[in-house]
């Protein structure tokens, strides 16, 4: 990757810059929880988005995405936004470092990946992070602190992208570490590394290739539903609710803001249950969660899908530890936790039986648990 990039800033602007990359990421468990307070279990990934950034003295930015073919060039001010929807992940960043008070100047860049898009491997806080962190190395000599990096992320996507997300996606890239998982805890900010050694077992992703866009999608009005039912309770989050909290106000609430509710809170004990679990060598019991949080995804939060649901329940059916989807849904992949000894099997019956339900077979994408934003060896 880092070859052609260089190949082609070099035809493109001439010279050469400096590289840079933040990775994309799995959630072992806790799904969203994050923009309700909650706890959340992600890791950075191998699979990269890396860019080659020059600053050109001017006030312009220019932008080749390698993978797209694609051009754009923007201002720095408010009023420079691009038309492109891709470029606006990297205008956005610009934009909200300069909020904060941190300096942005021109410069030109040529970015391309590996992280598949749509998958739920969250490709667009890669891309953000990326940026927010070249930016503060080569702008702000490293003066902004890594949280605020996610934070640059995070409002991108508010401000310039329309997905109210949370701060789960950006937090993985930035703070990723290799052999780690990391859990957060979203209303404190506190966060601690686990070493994710699991002998014995693989962590693989089967994507669907259902699409997966979060831009307009269900993904707020889930937000807003925990949101109602967080004011109707009178707490800030969903965090600081519990299931007798939300029975006692059960009739001041729709039949499918409390099904919200009744997830979330329950993600909330998961999460905690399966870092136990991890610490103990429980495997079991990491599994078993997983699937717990399928259901609940499926059933209350209603973001599965048909095809999801199906690769759960092959991976069910084949023994598979624990499997559920991940990321925000609506499409995407699961993430399965399978024996050695039962991977070959499982892989062929979900590509079979998938097969034969949709015409086309999953992509199976092995992940290794990674370091997150980086400046590159050049
Ligand atoms: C998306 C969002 C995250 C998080 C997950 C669901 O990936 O970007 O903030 O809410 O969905 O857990």
């Amino acid at each position: 990757m880092k070859e052609k990039i260089k190949a082609l800033f070099s035809e493109r602007f001439g010279t050469d810059g400096v590289f840079y990359a933040s990775a994309g990421r799995i959630n072992l468990i806790g799904e969203h929880t994050d923009y309700n307070g909650g706890f959340v279990f992600p890791g950075a990934i191998d699979k990269y988005i890396m860019a080659e950034i020059n600053v050109n003295g001017t006030d312009r930015v220019r932008v080749y995405s390698a993978d797209m073919d694609a051009y754009a060039e923007f201002g720095l001010r408010e009023e420079d936004a691009p038309a492109e929807q891709w470029a606006r992940y990297i205008f956005g960043v610009c934009r909200e470092t300069i909020k904060r008070g941190g300096t942005v100047r021109g410069f030109d860049t040529v970015f391309a990946g590996n992280v598949p898009l749509g998958a739920g491997l969250s490709s667009s806080a890669a891309l953000e992070s990326c940026f927010a962190f070249a930016l503060n190395d080569l702008f702000n000599d490293n003066r902004i602190e890594k949280f605020e990096l996610a934070k640059i992320g995070q409002s991108t996507e508010h401000n310039y992208c329309g997905v109210n997300c949370g701060i789960m996606d950006q937090f993985a890239s930035v703070f990723g570490k290799k052999d780690c998982l990391i859990r957060l805890d979203c209303r404190s900010l506190e966060y601690q590394y686990f070493p994710f050694k699991a002998d014995g077992y693989k962590l693989v992703l089967l994507d669907s290739k259902v699409k997966h866009e979060l831009v307009d999608s269900p993904y707020n009005k889930r937000r807003e539903s925990c949101e109602r039912v967080a004011a109707t309770l009178g707490v800030e989050t969903l965090r600081d609710a519990d299931m007798a909290m939300l029975d006692a106000k059960r009739d001041q609430i729709s039949d499918e803001d409390y099904k919200r509710a009744r997830y979330v809170i329950g993600e909330k004990q998961r999460v905690l249950d399966v870092c136990d679990a991890l610490e103990r060598g429980d495997m079991e019991t990491v599994g078993q969660r997983m699937y717990e949080t399928h259901h609940g995804l499926s059933a209350d939060y209603e973001v599965s899908c048909e095809e999801l649901d199906l690769l759960n329940d092959v991976a069910r059916e084949c023994g598979v530890t624990g499997s559920r989807i991940m990321g925000g849904g609506f499409g995407g992949c699961t993430i399965n936790l399978v024996k050695d000894e039962l991977y070959d099997h499982f892989i062929a019956t979900a590509k079979q039986k998938f097969n034969a339900q949709y015409g086309h077979e999953p992509v199976v994408i092995d992940v290794v648990i990674s370091d997150g934003a980086h400046k590159c060896q050049n």
